[in-house]
């Protein structure tokens, strides 16, 4: 079972802590293999906003050699974990920036059937909000219900370590076994929605999104309204396919235009 770990703080601090221990847990499982990466070791520049990730594929983007490893990493796992920490009410820029690179994940989405875990900290007020940031994400990607943890420094100072350390172990072990019985879990009605959302914005008059198009025919996307199960709620994201469709073809002329006057 391969598990990718991605530290999204710059230090080896509170997050870094949490997320070794979920890691030290997971490596007592004879099966588990996993793979950390750090953004404070990528040397990542912040995206230029080129749009070329969306439009020629994400192995054209300008910082591709520092990102190529991250990319195939996170294809290649069964389960990824996402960690970061809250500055100023949000996700540190750091981790931000690294998710910003891949961000053509949502309009290519390619983590479907894998497994997440996110996990956030700060010293009292907006973990929650980061984390659930970090879950979009994932979910947006089509990793769907990821196990969350979160703690802040009063949390810290009034549980003892003991019982935290059980916490997060009991946590680690659900991540572990929610990977190991492959179980499926079922997409959030807005997870459907985004997702028909961009099945239909990829087949509009976009001016980029000729690499959409293309990834979309290949994974054999357009042929139904979600890659995995989602029960009733497919026939929500089939009429939310049909809307937007219409919706963007309209509009996606409009936008090509805007983004032309940018260039
Ligand atoms: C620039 C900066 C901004 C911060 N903003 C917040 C904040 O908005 N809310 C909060 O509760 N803590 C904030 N903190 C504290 C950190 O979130 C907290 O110490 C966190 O656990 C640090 O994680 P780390 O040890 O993994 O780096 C901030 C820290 C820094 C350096």
């Amino acid at each position: 079972m391969k598990i990718l770990i991605i530290h999204g703080s710059m230090r080896k601090g509170n997050t870094y802590a949490i997320t070794k221990g979920i890691v030290n847990f997971l490596l007592t499982k004879p099966d588990v293999e996993c793979t950390e990466i750090s953004v404070a070791d990528l040397e990542l520049s912040f995206c230029r906003s080129c749009h070329v990730c969306f439009s020629k594929g994400e192995e054209h983007c300008p910082h591709h050699t520092a990102m190529r490893g991250v990319q195939s990493a996170l294809m290649e796992c069964d389960g990824v974990i996402l960690s970061g920490t809250t500055y100023m009410w949000a996700l540190n820029a750091a981790m931000k920036n690294l998710l910003d690179h891949l961000a053509y994940g949502v309009h290519r989405p390619a983590l479907f059937g894998k497994k997440g875990m996110v996990i956030a900290t700060s010293a009292g007020n907006g973990e929650k909000a980061v984390a659930k940031y970090l879950k979009t994400a994932l979910g947006q990607w089509g990793i769907n219900g990821a196990i969350v943890i979160t703690q802040n420094t009063k949390e810290r100072q009034l549980q003892s370590s003991d019982k935290t350390a059980v916490k997060f172990d009991r946590a680690a072990e659900r991540f572990y076994q929610l990977i190991a019985s492959n179980r499926f879990i079922a997409p959030k009605l807005k997870s459907i929605a985004v997702h028909n959302a961009f099945r239909a914005m990829s087949l509009s008059d976009f001016a980029e999104n000729e690499c959409d198009i293309q990834f979309w025919q290949q994974q054999g996307f357009y042929d139904r309204a979600y890659p995995v199960k989602a029960g009733p709620k497919y026939v929500a994201g089939a009429l939310m396919y049909e809307a937007v469709k219409h919706l963007t073809i309209m509009l996606g002329r409009t936008y090509a235009k805007h983004l032309n006057t940018q260039k």
